[in-house]
This record gives structure tokens, sequence and C-alpha cells, in this order.
């Protein structure tokens, strides 16, 4: 998700920008830019990667006297990350930053080409630079021409304006992304949240959907449809690191919650009416392959072993998964017609980087599916995957997941389209759940309640058994390794259909097991199991659409029509529960004992 700042007034721009944008970075971003308009002089830098880069840039540039200025970290959507894509965008005399989505920018686009305007980006923000300078032409009054332009924009978007026709104005526009304003005594700033502006204002307006304005030294005014309107600042918190939680108690908590965002980020640009799309993969990329093999580690093994269902379900080609640590030593057969994909959240991880080394030695053609652009792991594959699901922070992954899954359940019907294995038919029923996942992935207060009040009841026993069918099988595993993570109880994930097999010979009322019981995936299989564990005294915690009269605790699901919704529905549960374990035994959420976020030694 990308970030923007902005700052009017007297004091240095340069530091002020770059140090809010540093503050940013949680958010996640591939460039970087700044632009400063003081004494009618346009400045303007930009550098893709860090944001070091960006500060080695502008070392020698220092602003002086009174300017506006505005700064922005991208978080790549619409075009690959370069420079000519970073934000801020240039018209003539005018730039722009943006967070969000123009859904008509195409439209835009063409109308500004018609009428001769060259555009450097392949991005939907330069749209609205060139759109401000078009109706600055015929409408003199910078404000009223800023107006008109975001009248015609249709979508999301956090933006600011500025522009060598109003060198004392920043003009500002928020609908559906986030953004506010801050005020000192003298200045004004804008953000995307409020950390990058602690410590500098004292207080703060968070912009409503469909405010915009403009602000000078010592003046704001604030529009909506109904014209101007006046509106009440508030006290700025001092906290940063409680600013970055945005009010949640943990960034694991944090990232639970943004799933269901983040989770549409993943598929813009991707998921369409009746197709998938890539802009990462040439038409020809899976030319010549037969198979597939996975490999990943910890929680990106396990939506690895999700994949491997999906792909065979619905694209027909044979998928396997190693676990990278062993596949490393395991002196593995490598086929040259098998594709090498690799899951990483940090893309740093060594066991999974090296696995690839040696699927790149052995002449296979290697994708990753990442959440870091330019980390080692994207670097050396031949084509990557952004899941986009910012950064994240809390080192038990929960969002890296839920966006990985996605991403391979995409793949999967875009392979089955490629490979004509799956009809349009099946492909339209896989892309409508699709695209009520964020729906599902929503946090009902009563469930995060319910969640909290049951934990209570499971802070001992002899362990824990997650079990499932099918795709729930690697969901159990997940939600055991989650459990494990952050509550130092011990938890096994299992296939249901084992149990008898063995460990069934554990169950008493003492042993706890976590039951997925989906509608629409073997549940008459499920319930058997869990029938014959719960004949045995265990203690059951089902998760289900149905009313499960055995079990001890019960957490009843919304989602019902499609395994994959009933999937992330269910994992959002089991992301909870462990946390609300976690916060009962007082450990640290985040930062669990033993573990690091990024595993990059053997
Ligand atoms: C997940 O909750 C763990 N923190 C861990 O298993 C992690 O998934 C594993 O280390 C792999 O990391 P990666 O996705 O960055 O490669």
């Amino acid at each position: 998700m990308c970030g923007i700042v902005g700052y009017l007034g007297l004091n240095e721009k340069k530091e002020i920008l770059l140090d809010g944008l540093q503050e940013l970075e949680y958010r996640g971003y591939d460039s970087a830019g700044i632009a400063v308009i003081e004494g009618k002089k346009l400045h303007n830098f930009k550098a893709i990667g860090k944001l070091e880069n960006l500060r080695e840039k502008t070392k020698t540039y220092h602003s002086e006297g009174f300017g506006i200025s505005i700064g922005h970290t991208r978080w790549a959507t619409h075009g690959k990350p370069t420079e000519l894509n970073a934000h801020p965008h240039l018209g003539a005399y005018s730039y722009v930053v943006h967070n969000g989505i123009i859904e008509n920018y195409q439209e835009l686009k063409h109308e500004l080409q018609a009428d001769g305007v060259t555009f450097l980006s392949q991005t939907d923000t330069e749209t609205i630079v060139h759109l401000f300078e078009k109706n600055h032409k015929t409408t003199p009054d910078a404000f009223l021409a800023f107006e008109k332009t975001i009248q015609r924009l249709e979508g999301a978007y956090a933006t600011l304006l500025i522009t060598e026709a109003a060198p004392d104005t920043i003009f500002f526009a928020k609908q559906g992304s986030p953004m506010l304003i801050g005020f000192s005594k003298e200045d004004v700033y804008f953000a995307s949240s409020d950390t990058p502006i602690i410590g500098k204002a004292d207080e703060v307006y968070y912009l409503e959907d469909g405010e915009y304005g403009y602000a000078k030294a010592g003046e704001v005014k604030l529009f909506n449809a109904g014209g101007e309107k006046s509106f009440t600042k508030q006290a700025l918190t001092s906290d940063k690191i409680s600013a970055q939680k945005d009010g949640y108690r943990f960034f694991m908590e944090k990232e639970i919650y943004e799933q269901s965002r983040v989770m549409s980020e993943t598929m813009i640009g991707r998921v369409r009416d009746e197709s998938i799309y890539f802009e990462e993969l040439g038409e020809d990329f899976f030319d010549g392959i037969t198979s597939i093999k996975i490999c990943a580690c910890g929680t990106s093994y396990h939506s690895a072993l999700c994949a491997a269902y999906l792909f065979e379900r619905l694209a027909k080609v044979r998928c396997d998964v190693e676990i990278a640590s062993e596949f490393r030593y395991k002196e593995p057969l490598l086929l040259k017609d098998t594709l090498f994909v690799t899951i990483s959240q940090s893309g740093e991880t060594a066991d999974t980087l090296e696995a690839l080394k040696m699927a790149k030695r052995a002449g296979l053609k290697s994708l990753s599916i990442c959440n870091v652009d330019n980390s080692s792991i994207v670097r050396q594959s031949d084509a990557a995957i952004l899941t986009r699901a910012g950064i994240e922070k809390g080192v038990a992954s929960t969002k890296a997941f839920a966006t990985q899954t996605m991403v391979l359940w995409m793949l999967a019907v875009y392979l089955g389209q490629t490979r004509k294995t799956l009809s349009s038919v099946l492909a339209k029923t896989e892309i409508d759940a699709m695209l009520h996942t964020p729906k599902a992935l929503i946090v009902g207060d009563e469930l995060h309640a319910k969640l909290h009040r049951l934990s209570k009841r499971y802070l001992h026993g002899h362990g824990f058994f997650f079990i499932g069918r099918d795709i729930f099988y690697p969901l159990a595993l997940e939600g055991a390794l989650k459990l494990k993570e952050i509550s130092y109880l011990h938890a096994e994930g299992y296939p249901a259909g084992e149990m008898k097999h063995g460990p069934i010979a554990l169950a008493d009322s003492e042993l706890f097991t976590v039951a997925l019981m989906p509608r629409t995936m073997h549940y008459d299989k499920i319930k058997s199991n869990v029938e014959e564990l719960s004949a045995r005294d265990a203690t059951i915690l089902a998760i289900s659409p149905e009313p499960f009269a055995l079990a001890d605790d019960f957490i009843q699901t919304q989602y019902a029509t499609h395994p994959m919704l009933e999937f992330f529905e269910m994992m959002v549960v089991t992301q909870l529960f462990a946390l609300e374990i976690s916060v009962r035994l007082g450990n640290d959420v985040d930062m669990p004992r033993n573990l690091a976020k990024s595993v990059t030694v053997e």
C-alpha cells in the first residue's frame, strides 16, 4: 500500500518528507520520491528500492524558506517498480502523489492522449496531473481546476497536488484511501497515517471520503459535495509504535484485520470478470511445463501444500511440494519440464533460496511468490508474483499466508485456462469466490469476542490436534503452527483421516482437537472422524457452518458456498484463536521467543 506525506511551511522540507516516508516503510514499497516548490522553483527526486537510495540522491539538496512539498512511497499496482513509475508524477508545471486505484484511468488517459499529452509512466496516477493541467487551461483558478479534476476521478484515491500556478498551496482530496491533515502553530502536514507527523504536528484532522480542499500558510479550506465545510481538529497521539499499530494491541492482530483489505490489492489487475491475468508472466511462460514443484518453509510451505490440491484439481497439472531444508540434501530428481516455484514472505529464507539455486543449476524455469520486491529470491527467479500484503511485522505470518494462498489459487485458475483444462463456467465459479474472499476475511466483533472468551479453557492440557481434510489439512498444519509459535503450547496438524492410524491413542479430555469441518469439502467424512474422537472423550472445538452437537466449543462460520471461502474464514478463526491464547499466557505475540521474522541462516 502506498504512503503519502506533504508539508507546507518554513522548515527544511526534504528531511520532513524523508523522515515521514521512513515512518510509512512498514506499509511496504518498491520506490519513493519527493517534490518541492520553493521560491517558484520545482525540485523533484525519485529512486527505486529502499528509501536510502532516495536519501543518497537528495543528500546535497536542502530547501530554504517557505515552500510546499509532497512525498510518496510506491507499492506497485500498475506498472513495474521503476523511476518513471515512481511518484510524484510530473505534468508541465505540476506534481501529484496518489494512493489508491483510479478505476477509469484508461478512459482519462485516452482522452488526454487524444489531446496530445505524452505519458511517461504506466501508472493510473499520472492521469491526475495531466487532467489538472488540461482543466487549468480553461479554468485559471487552480483550486477550481483541481476541483474539476477530482470530480472526473472514479475509484479510490488519497492525493496531493502542487503546481507552479499556485506555489503557496497544496491541493488535497480523499476518497477510499486514508489521509489526514496535521497542524502545528504555523505549518500544515499531510500523511497517509499519523506516524509521519508525530512529534511535528500538535493536532490532526482525519479526512472523510469525498472531502477535498487546499492548504496555504495559516489557512486550510475543506469542501465536500455540499460545498465548504468546517472541521474539528483533535489532539495527535505522541506514541509512534502504538500509532503504527493503528490502535491494535499487536502488529499480528492488526495484520489479521488487514487481510480483507490487502486481499483486494492482491487481486487488483489480476482477477477479471471471466479470467485471471498476470502481467508478470509472458504468454509462453508455461510452454513446455508438464509439472510443478513448490519449495518453501514454515507457513509458506503450508500455502504450497494447499496449492498442490488446487493445481491438480483446477489445472490438472501434477504438483508436488518440498520442505526446502529437506529438498536441499535429498539429491532430488529435477526434470527440465518442471516449473520450480518458491514461496517466501521475506524472499530471504536461506533454505528456500539455496533450493532455488539448486533448481536453477539444474536448468529448471523458476517462479517465486513473494511479499518483498527486489528480495534475493525474487531477483534469482525467472519471474516473480508479488503478494502485495504490505510489510508483515508480526513474526507469526498471517496476511502473507492469506495472500500467498490467493496468488496460488489465481495461478491454478490461470493455468487451468491456459491449458484449457478448466471450463469457463468453472473458472467463473472460482473467480466469483475470489471476489467474495475479502468479505470472508472480515473479522466480526462477535467472533473475536467469542474466541477471547473461550480461549481461557485452552491454556493447559497435553496438547492440541488441528485436523482437516483436503485443503483443510494444510490449514490445520498452519493453525497448529500459529498456536505453537505464539503460545508455546504443543500442537499438531493432522489429516483427519489419519487419526485412527495412531494419534487417536492420545484422545482424552485433556487432548484438545480443533476440527475444521467445512460443508463444501467431505463434511460427512470429517464429521465421522470427529465423532470417533469425541467418543473417546477428546475435547472438541469445532469450526463449521454446520452446527455440531458433540462439540465442546463451537464456532459457526458463515461462508459455505465454496471451499476456498470456508478456508479463508476458518483461517481467521485459527489465527485469532492462537492470538487470544497467547495474550492470556502473557507472551510477546509479535516477537515470540526463539523466532526470527526471516530465517536467513541454515
Ligand atoms: C510463519 O509464521 C513463521 N514465522 C515461519 O514459519 C515462516 O513462514 C518461515 O520461516 C518462512 O519464511 P518466508 O515465508 O519468509 O520464507
